[in-house]
């Protein structure tokens, strides 16, 4: 791993080797960082070298591991100016492989997986990390374990059986699909992928920071909204910016980092309502925002000092505030959002409302994954909004 320093923990600082698999820090359980000699890859590697560079997140080779990517061409999502708001871009994560951001993680933290020769990964899953997973497995020849609850979208369950995981439905949350797999890993001899327990899915989703500055011409925006889950694109984020910073690509300048969530489970928001530096759990978690459903952060403390640095904000929005963003992007910006991604939207009318974001501001809104993986959950909520009786029309039922 000559690209990779060392890996260093957010909590104590303490610096590990990572030419063996590492999980979190031993000595606190803090979340891992990659770090790389920036000062010598500064002589070098300039945003001229992306030049002719394949448009897929490999492009940033320099600040990746050097391992033979396990590919299967994520990254590089457009950046759609806004049809309605000027001066906003949705960033449209819809478009990766398995239709989600999650792509981009596992795709990182798959080839590592390969590269340490590791052969059985397991996951606990909201969901879509669950089909990155087996995607990228499938793609490696590796196995993929897979805790997801029974109640995920069901485009999650049929994607990752196609792809030939092991799935388990679990009756809970994905908290509870944590503790299974922390329980039996080590018996079944299971590499544990969990968000933020191993260090390469941050490195994936960092990438999404670099191209948000490359796609507005090397300058950040002022605002990035993001659908909170384990909040690893958020941080991933952050530490691409500090990295751009040191290799001399961007400036101080940062942008107000913005975590929403569901009002059925807002950890984050209400810690940060309250000033606290962690989150604490949230009960009975409910949102059909499924990504969102994550009752407790294991890396609630860096995003909660993200917030801060960065004069950020953490707020929650209703499912039905979600799924009128949901229904109203579809019709006017032609984009089919997830409904996390959606919740970007309905946040951004919320922070324009209270006046923190202008109409000057450049705001950066991610769609964190496709409204396609979600039909039986949009579909569901349509029809309890619309009851099918009324919606029959000489015994065709149809909707127009
Ligand atoms: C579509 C979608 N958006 C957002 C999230 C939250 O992501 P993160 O854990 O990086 O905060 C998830 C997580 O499952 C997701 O599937
Ligand atoms: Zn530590």
């Amino acid at each position: 791993m000559a690209r990779i320093a060392h890996l260093e923990c957010t909590k104590c600082g303490a610096n590990l080797s990572a030419d063996t698999p590492q999980t979190i820090c031993p000595k606190d359980g803090g979340v891992l960082y990659v770090r790389y000699d920036l000062a010598s890859l500064k002589q070098n590697f300039t945003p001229a070298s992306l030049a002719g560079r394949a448009p897929n997140m490999w492009r940033y080779a320099e600040v990746l591991p050097d391992a033979e990517p396990v590919s299967l061409g994520e990254g590089f999502t457009p950046m759609l100016p806004s049809r309605e708001f000027p001066n906003v871009y949705i960033k449209d994560e819809g478009l990766n492989p398995t239709g989600s951001f999650k792509a981009r993680g596992l795709s990182a933290a798959v080839t590592m997986a390969k590269a340490y020769g590791l052969k059985k990964l397991a996951i606990p899953s909201a969901g879509n990390a669950a089909s990155a997973l087996a995607a990228y497995a499938a793609a490696a020849a590796l196995e993929a374990h897979i805790f997801m609850p029974k109640d995920v979208p069901q485009a999650n369950r049929v994607e990752c059986e196609s792809y030939g995981a092991h799935v388990t439905l679990v009756d809970g949350l994905i908290s509870d699909c944590a503790r299974i797999v922390g329980e039996r890993r080590e018996k079944e001899g299971w590499f544990d992928v969990s968000t933020l327990k191993e260090p390469f899915r941050l490195e994936g989703k960092k990438t999404m920071g670099y191209e948000v500055a490359e796609q507005l011409g090397w300058r950040v925006p002022q605002g990035i909204i993001y659908p909170t889950g384990g909040g690893v694109g958020l941080i991933g984020m952050w530490k691409a910016f500090e990295e751009m910073e040191k290799l001399g690509w961007i400036g101080s300048e940062r942008p107000h980092m913005v975590a929403v969530q569901s009002s059925g489970c807002a950890p984050i928001p209400k810690a940060w309502d309250e000033g606290k530096p962690n989150a604490e759990f949230w009960p009975h978690a409910t949102t059909l925002a499924a990504g969102l459903r994550v009752p407790q952060a294991y890396g609630d403390y860096v995003i909660l000092d993200i917030l801060k640095k960065s004069g950020g904000v953490a707020l929650s929005v209703t499912d039905e505030e979600i799924m009128d963003a949901l229904r109203h992007w579809a019709r006017v910006e032609g984009i089919f959002a997830a409904p996390e991604g959606a919740a970007a939207l309905a946040a951004y009318r919320k922070l324009r409302a209270s006046g923190f974001f202008s109409a000057d501001d450049t705001v950066v809104l991610f769609n964190t994954g496709s409204g396609l993986k979600y039909l039986d959950i949009i579909e569901g909520q349509k029809m309890q909004a619309e009851p099918p009786a009324s919606r029959q029309i000489g015994g065709i039922i149809g909707p127009y």
